[in-house]
């Protein structure tokens, strides 16, 4: 297949402008709107030896969404005894992938349930990342080659892609060959373990994908065994960093960490820029998924000539946001993830209040964790510090002999991952593209919501190692490459 363009479509998702296509889900998540599932480490021939959790709703406290029952040190070292690469011929492997990609997308008013109700995520949000996790699936399937895979490679996700992110590091481990040994999430274990028995009701064998739910002991015993030949990490970078650090102590120094992590993602917004267009990109960069996304907003540089209008228009539209409950069809804000980050950010925008920086705030729901979409003043993203994984948004700005001196201090922050620009100067895209050091850039839109195959995502520097995430480069690093004697 063309490097670039494989064949395969992506997946046309749901339209909540169509009547029709809101009825479906209705009717198909509504069948679990009380449900309560219970998830097992899924491993091959053991008994979990881990105690049982019960996972809540972060909307609604009060709402057991179900239990699940961890994996401990003891079940971590026989999953991965008993892992075994899947050694089916490529052509096989995609077959099952795309069938589980077919499985995804009949079983999405449960998996749409899940998104709500364990991770949070607004019917916006779930629709998007249902998609994005089918795209996964049918994206690596279609690169599947019969290249040697590494071996055994083992699976970190993150919870707030608990469905996208688990599974696009599963199939490119599965599409290369690989035996999969998968830690969810400590916050959304159950989606991942359903969303598994798919892959395994699909055609993986039990053998090539096993799920390890825990915490970051269950991480740290699969990431220190000696049998992992190589780690799939999306998370913060201070993670990345002990993950990278335990792989040099316990595993062959060739085993790959790929690693995407967090990000201090700006936006400049000069004095051509469309301010509706700008005013709408902002918005959804900052407060979509409740800015629980490591490609969202967290710095706005305004030119000064026009940033008091912008600012009022840009309170005016926060004003128009709903929050709330996200199994509600109007909500756009949904909640944080669990009472330690609601408790995080709120005292960090607590602080911010003390010293008189915030500009805007709303007000939000105090059952269930809520924090309030609220813009922050700063003089400059240095004033920042530390990516705050939530609704914050600060905002700075600019003169316009200071374009050079914003994009210095951009790139001074470390990180690299998402950039916005909105302007109407051609030659400025350009001047600003080839200075900024981001993995992902985007002008005149909002800079959220990478499609696979069309938008390969990833960063540079603390945000990650490469390579990105749905793009055609990413199946090779979990693959084995012998070195070529001749080449040395
Ligand atoms: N892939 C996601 C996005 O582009 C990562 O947060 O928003």
């Amino acid at each position: 297949p063309d490097l670039f363009m494989p064949e395969r479509t992506n997946s046309k998702g749901w339209d909540m402008r169509d009547t029709p296509d809101m009825t479906a889900i209705d009717t198909a998540r509504g069948a679990f709107a009380n449900h309560a599932w219970t998830a097992d480490p899924l491993v091959a021939d053991q008994t979990p030896d881990g105690a049982v959790h019960p996972v809540l709703n972060p909307a609604r406290p009060d709402d057991h969404v179900g239990q699940v029952t961890w994996a401990g040190p003891e079940t971590v070292a026989q999953a991965v005894e008993a892992a075994s690469p899947w050694n089916a011929p490529a052509v096989v492997r995609a077959a099952v992938l795309t069938h589980a990609a077919h499985l995804y997308e009949e079983n999405f008013g449960e998996l749409f349930a899940l998104l709500h109700r364990e991770a949070g995520k607004s019917v916006m949000d779930a629709i998007a990342e249902l998609r994005e996790a089918v795209d996964f699936l049918r994206y690596y399937a279609a690169r599947a080659t019969d290249a040697p895979a590494l071996g055994r490679f083992a699976c970190i996700s993150p919870w707030n892609f608990p469905l996208a992110i688990f599974t696009g590091q599963i199939a490119a481990a599965l599409a290369a060959g690989n035996a999969v040994l998968a830690k969810p999430a400590e916050q959304t274990p159950l989606i991942a373990v359903r969303a598994a028995e798919l892959m395994i009701e699909a055609g993986v064998p039990p053998t090539a994908l096993q799920i390890l739910p825990g915490d970051g002991v269950t991480g740290a015993a699969l990431t220190s065994n000696p049998a992992i030949d190589g780690v799939a990490f999306t998370g913060s970078t201070e993670t990345a960093q002990i993950i990278h650090k335990t792989m040099a102590t316990h595993l062959n120094p060739g085993a790959p960490l790929i690693a995407e992590t967090g990000g201090l993602n700006a936006m400049v917004v000069d004095s051509t820029a469309l301010p509706e267009q700008a005013v709408q990109a902002i918005i959804e960069s900052a407060f979509q998924s409740a800015g629980q996304r490591c490609s969202a907003l967290r710095c706005l540089y305004v030119q000064e000539d026009i940033a008091d209008g912008f600012i009022d228009m840009l309170k005016g539209a926060m004003d128009c946001l709903q929050i709330g409950d996200p199994w509600q069809t109007h909500c756009d804000v949904g909640p944080v993830i669990d009472e330690e980050a609601r408790a995080g950010i709120q005292d960090y925008i607590d602080e911010a209040m003390a010293k008189g920086r915030v500009l805007h705030a709303l007000p939000c729901p105090d059952n269930g964790h809520f924090v309030a979409p609220t813009l922050i003043k700063v003089n400059s993203i240095a004033d920042l510090g530390k990516e705050v994984f939530g609704p914050a948004l600060h905002v700075a700005t600019f003169k316009s002999e200071e374009l050079d001196a914003v994009i210095d201090a951009i790139n001074g922050t470390g990180y690299g991952l998402t950039f916005g620009l909105q302007t109407r100067i051609d030659d400025r895209v350009q001047y600003v593209a080839d200075r900024i050091e981001a993995g992902n850039i985007y002008v005149n839109r909002n800079q959220i919501g990478a499609i696979v195959g069309s938008q390969p995502f990833g960063g540079e520097g603390l945000s990650g190692t490469g390579p990105k995430a749905g793009g055609p480069l990413y199946l090779d690093r979990f693959r084995s490459h012998p070195v070529d004697q001749s080449e040395l």
